[in-house]
């Protein structure tokens, strides 16, 4: 991926990469209610940032089935609709409200190969601004390892700030 979303020269270092496209990111949301809106801009604007994101996108809460999430707006190959709390590693996130940063997927107990070509993967849950989950948001990289705590802590942020109303440090 890594198309650039606009003009802008993004830096190479990632941890400065990701500070920049937070900023970008809140401008773009500002002022913007819809949720739905809202997730598909930073899938999008985070898929077309990082040169390692190979599918980009959310699970969010049914609301009309209990502990089952639903995909909801993505970039990438095609992904599996819908998975239960506790499977896999979007549905460990959903079940223990805490970030899952896998080096090696193969190595996770029932990881959901979508596509067999993700090998490493990030998924950070997503409160919204009373404290409840509303979703999970899946990275998958096709090398092992893509991911560190620089993008989990930034992803952390960005998410938080999108959808939690907390502020970008
Ligand atoms: N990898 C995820 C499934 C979703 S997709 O890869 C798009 C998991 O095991 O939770």
């Amino acid at each position: 991926m890594a198309e650039a979303f606009n003009d802008l020269d993004l830096p190479a270092d990632k941890a400065t990469r990701y500070a920049t496209v937070a900023e970008e990111i809140a401008s773009v949301l500002d002022g913007e209610p819809n949720v739905t809106a809202r997730m598909a801009t930073v899938a999008s604007m985070l898929a077309s940032s990082f040169d390692h994101y190979f599918w980009t996108g959310f699970y969010v809460v049914d609301p009309d089935k209990p502990r089952e999430l639903v995909v909801g707006p993505y970039q990438g190959t095609l992904g599996c609709l819908r998975i239960a709390y506790g499977r896999g590693v979007c549905g460990a996130a959903a079940e223990t409200g805490r970030t899952q940063l896998v080096p090696d997927v193969h190595a996770f107990p029932g990881h959901i190969a979508c596509d067999g070509r993700s090998a490493s993967e990030v998924v950070v849950p997503v409160f919204g601004p009373d404290g409840a989950l509303i979703a999970v948001f899946d990275v998958d990289a096709v090398e092992p390892a893509a991911f560190d705590e620089t993008d989990a802590t930034w992803l952390e942020t960005i998410l938080g700030a999108a959808f939690g109303g907390s502020t970008i440090p």
